[in-house]
């Protein structure tokens, strides 16, 4: 049971609290039961101090940004909204397999609203006969993430989205794509009531699939709640949970702020996935990912894992880094990780329990990417549950929408 002293801060607190309002940083330990954060307010702002430096407390999430170019319609507090033509046009090529290579694949195959939008495979399937490399995450929340992808290597869903429907995933080419919509009546009208023309119709169905994207958030969680001052929506022990997350389990050294991920890149020293050693299909998916990424040779014929933020920056500091996931709605989205190699939270908690595990980069190249923040924290069984608990607090309710009703090109057509 929390006592009233747990529930109200103490008088000392509260004289702490006024005093970093006039301007001091100052930091007090909380100071009660086997409370393991630090708490520091600095410029009326909430931070968590670990190993000396300062990190961002978790917020509520409020609206997603929208980007001035591709701009769609709000309600009065900034939530994107579902009547918009723009939007209602998304949906439908969300699911619309004609924007893929052999016109089987939509977003929605592997972004499965029942699978928490995501693929429950630990590695994503590819357009038909092949197979992807990394494990499909979820659109959900997507909206506010600036840096997309396992590896961040998009900055928008705006551009996102193309690289979708055109590589491993789609396989589209963008005259056959745009062909296949101009030829349908109903999206020649419902391009023209959302930008005016069918001029683009490539470019402008990833416009509007990013505007049908920002409407599919969850903000609601349990975690939300209690972040925004309701006190009973976590129990005793999640609240104990989240004291570890922000204390004891270093947790909010990369998983923090309002969407609990820095969007930084990190090396975990993840155990490797063992298919692409027992799966023709799979190692061809990440070895012809690798060369095209156009890694030098001399990586390219030693590696035997995804190079992650490398990719992009060609520095081997950054190999095998990869982006601080978000941590809302994962209950829906095992297994976790951008190979998909943990299945559920007790081995992701265990797993950060011993302080991450091996470095594969260290084992190919000689030297180490992993990060220095994760440490053994000697948690007990009773604080793993509690984190764990915790950690579920994080997931709101399931996302369901009507499967819509695709339009199909007319049955007698003349040449144009
Ligand atoms: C064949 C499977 C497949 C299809 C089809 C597919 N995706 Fe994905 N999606 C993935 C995989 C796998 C990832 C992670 C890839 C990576 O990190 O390189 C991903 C990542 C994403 C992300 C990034 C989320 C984040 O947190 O950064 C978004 C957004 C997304 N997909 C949207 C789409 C859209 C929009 C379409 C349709 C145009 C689409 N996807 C089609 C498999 C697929
Ligand atoms: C050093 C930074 C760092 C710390 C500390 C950290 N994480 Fe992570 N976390 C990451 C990164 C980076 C990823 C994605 C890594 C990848 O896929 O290779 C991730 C992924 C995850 C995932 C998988 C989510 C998904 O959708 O697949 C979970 C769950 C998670 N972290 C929970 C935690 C918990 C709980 C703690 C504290 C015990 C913690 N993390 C501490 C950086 C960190």
């Amino acid at each position: 049971m929390r006592t009233d002293k747990e529930r109200n801060p103490s008088v000392l607190e509260k004289a702490f609290r006024v005093m970093v309002t006039v301007g001091f940083a100052c930091t007090f330990a909380a100071s009660v039961g086997a409370q393991t954060a630090v708490e520091v307010i600095k410029d009326g702002k909430k931070f968590f101090q670990i190993d000396g430096e300062l990190f961002p407390a978790l917020e509520a999430l409020g609206p997603p940004p929208i980007p001035r170019d591709n701009p769609q319609r709000v309600d009065e507090d900034g939530w994107p909204l579902k009547d918009d033509p723009k939007v209602r046009l998304g949906e439908l090529l969300f699911f619309e397999p004609a924007l893929s290579g052999d016109g089987s694949v939509s977003c929605q195959t592997c972004h499965v609203q029942g699978a928490g939008w995501a693929l429950n495979s630990a590695i994503s399937r590819s357009y038909p006969g092949q197979s992807h490399w990394r494990n499909s995450q979820s659109v959900v929340n997507a909206a506010y993430m600036s840096k997309l992808f396992w590896d961040g290597h998009k900055e928008s869903l705006e551009t996102q989205a193309p690289s979708a429907a055109k590589g491993l995933a789609g396989n589209g080419k963008a005259p056959m794509m745009a062909a296949r919509l101009q030829m349908i009546p109903e999206y020649v009208a419902m391009f023209k009531e959302a930008f005016g023309s069918i001029r683009n119709p490539t470019k402008d169905a990833w416009r509007a699939i990013a505007a049908f994207e920002r409407t599919l958030t969850s903000t609601d969680s349990p975690v939300d709640e209690y972040l925004r001052g309701d006190e009973e929506a976590l129990d005793e022990e999640q609240i104990r949970g989240l004291d570890l997350f922000n204390g004891k389990a270093r947790c909010i050294m990369c998983h923090n702020g309002p969407l609990a991920s820095d969007e930084k890149f990190y090396n975990l020293g993840l155990p490797r996935q063992p298919l692409f050693s027992k799966i023709p299909k799979n190692q061809i998916g990440f070895r012809s990912q690798t060369y095209t990424a156009g890694v030098p040779e001399e990586v390219f014929r030693k590696v035997k894992f995804d190079l992650g933020l490398y990719f992009k920056s060609h520095n081997k500091e950054d190999m095998g880094k990869f982006r601080t996931q978000p941590l809302r709605f994962i209950e829906y989205t095992p297994p976790y990780y951008h190979h998909g190699v943990l299945d559920d939270l007790e081995e992701v908690v265990e797993f950060y329990d011993q302080g991450g595990g091996d470095d594969y980069v260290l084992e190919d190249f000689g030297f180490s990417t992993k990060t220095a923040r994760l440490k053994k924290l000697n948690l007990t069984d009773d604080e793993k549950e509690d984190l764990i608990y915790f950690l579920e607090g994080f997931t709101g309710e399931e996302i369901f929408i009507e499967i819509p009703v695709l339009p199909k090109p007319p049955t007698r057509i003349t040449l144009r």
